[in-house]
């Protein structure tokens, strides 16, 4: 496959020396295109000694090759890596100033991984986020930064992630192998073959809302719930390495997000709701494994609700939020959707039925397709990395179990929803 790989002016430039290696090594073949910045932190000799081509950042090198429109139109894929604040906001406003920022001009169809690395501040503030929510509507994959130790005293997100993981979501956002020299990159004129063993959802956008919501009662307090996150990311992990384009609806989670999906941040329940109705619209998965709050404070103060001696203490009172969940599944049906709806449950039992009874009465009410069942105690599941579930089908098949590490039960999740899609749309 034909790669450029553009080279931010960041000190994580340094990484993507490895990046390149694992890109070459893999059989790629990888045009460096640094910035002007970027080649005071890795000089062009490195590059162009590890990508074995000359290496510019000017549309004026070699201009009877019109450089810039043919690396834009050759290119099978475009990594751009460490994304600095300034190359994101000179990419979400179009700006043609050197050859990197040309080159993802002329782009075309072709997919683009942005991965950043910034000061948290940096990555935090309107201006970038703004940026970063411009490119991910027009279709490029702007990964999210890792947390850690940043370049100075400082730490919080803002990390380039590992080579490793940038070069995982690369291959998956252009649809290619990660092994060397397989079939799909020494033969790009082959039919399309039907999703390989292993990428049972390559083609296919799976939304996954992962985490809790958060509603507020005044500026500083919020009703929340212990969901860590754990789960929801785990299945976006999964249905990525699944070959899936997965878009993941964060709520507040404990673990940073997966890399190679789109996040979308939501906080409150409605917020989640409008998030998940918008991002149906070309789901071809939905999984709703996020903790959603069924109340929230009918009123929520403009400033800190005081304590005061003179005046009794507040109550609050709680209105419905609406059932996504319900929702989907209503949109889908007036729609015609072919769409698969997930749902979790975390159930406890009591005197009156066990855990399954409640799961299959909670399945018929929700009418999505599959329930991912799991028992809820004192000290179970919230936070916990492992987790114990059965999946039950609308279908009336048999309750499917799976346990282990959370890994374990999203890739067990995973396969099951990949075995319902191959019964309603048989391979090719
Ligand atoms: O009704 P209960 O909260 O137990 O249902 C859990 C399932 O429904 C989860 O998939 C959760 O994401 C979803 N849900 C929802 N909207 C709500 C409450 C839960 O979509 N208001």
């Amino acid at each position: 496959m034909r790669i450029v790989l553009g080279v931010g002016g960041g000190i994580a430039a340094y990484k993507v020396a490895s990046l390149l290696r694992l890109f070459t090594e893999a059989g790629h073949d990888v045009t460096v295109i640094p910035t002007e910045a970027a080649t005071r932190f890795v000089g062009v000799a490195t590059w162009e000694a590890l990508s074995g081509h000359p290496v510019s950042n000017s549309v004026f090198d070699d201009v009877h090759t019109v450089n810039h429109v043919r690396l834009g139109h050759e290119a099978e894929l475009i990594v751009v890596a460490p994304a600095t604040a300034d190359l994101l906001s000179r990419a979400a406003t179009g700006q043609a100033n050197d050859l990197l920022s040309n080159t993802l001009l002329m782009a075309g169809d072709c997919p683009v991984l942005m991965a950043p690395a910034m000061h948290s501040e940096m990555w935090q503030h309107p201006a970038t986020q703004a940026n970063v929510e411009t490119l991910r509507s027009r279709g490029v994959t702007v990964l999210e930064p890792a947390s850690g130790r940043l370049t100075g005293s400082d730490s919080g997100p803002g990390r380039l992630p590992e080579p490793e993981a940038i070069f995982e979501a690369a291959l998956a956002l252009a649809g290619a192998p990660s092994v060397p020299n397989s079939p799909d990159i020494t033969a790009p004129d082959a039919a399309p073959s039907p999703p390989a063993a292993g990428r049972p959802l390559a083609g296919l956008t799976v939304t996954i809302s992962a985490g809790g919501t958060r509603e507020p009662l005044d500026p500083v307090r919020f009703l929340g719930n212990r969901s860590s996150g754990k789960q929801g990311v785990a299945l976006a992990a999964a249905a990525r390495d699944a070959g899936a384009r997965v878009r993941l609806l964060a709520g507040h989670m404990d673990v940073p997000p997966p890399a190679g999906v789109d996040v979308i941040r939501v906080e409150t329940a409605l917020e989640l709701r409008k998030a998940a109705l918008h991002a149906a619209a070309d789901s071809d998965v939905i999984i709703m494994a996020a903790a959603v709050a069924d109340f929230r404070p009918a009123d929520v103060a403009g400033t800190k609700i005081k304590k005061r001696d003179d005046v009794a203490d507040p109550v609050i009172t709680l209105v419905r939020n609406p059932d996504i969940l319900r929702e989907l599944v209503e949109v889908r049906d007036a729609a015609s959707r072919t769409q698969l709806v997930v749902g979790f449950a975390a159930e406890t039992g009591d005197a009156d039925g066990d855990v399954l009874d409640y799961a299959a009465a909670k399945l018929r009410r929700k009418a999505c397709d599959l329930l991912v069942v799991n028992h809820v105690g004192q000290d179970k599941v919230f936070g916990e990395d492992t987790n114990s579930v059965v999946i039950l089908s609308r279908t009336g098949s048999e309750p499917q179990e799976a346990s282990g590490s959370k890994s374990d039960v999203a890739a067990a999740v995973i396969d099951r929803i990949s075995a319902e899609l191959s019964r309603v749309v048989p391979p090719a």
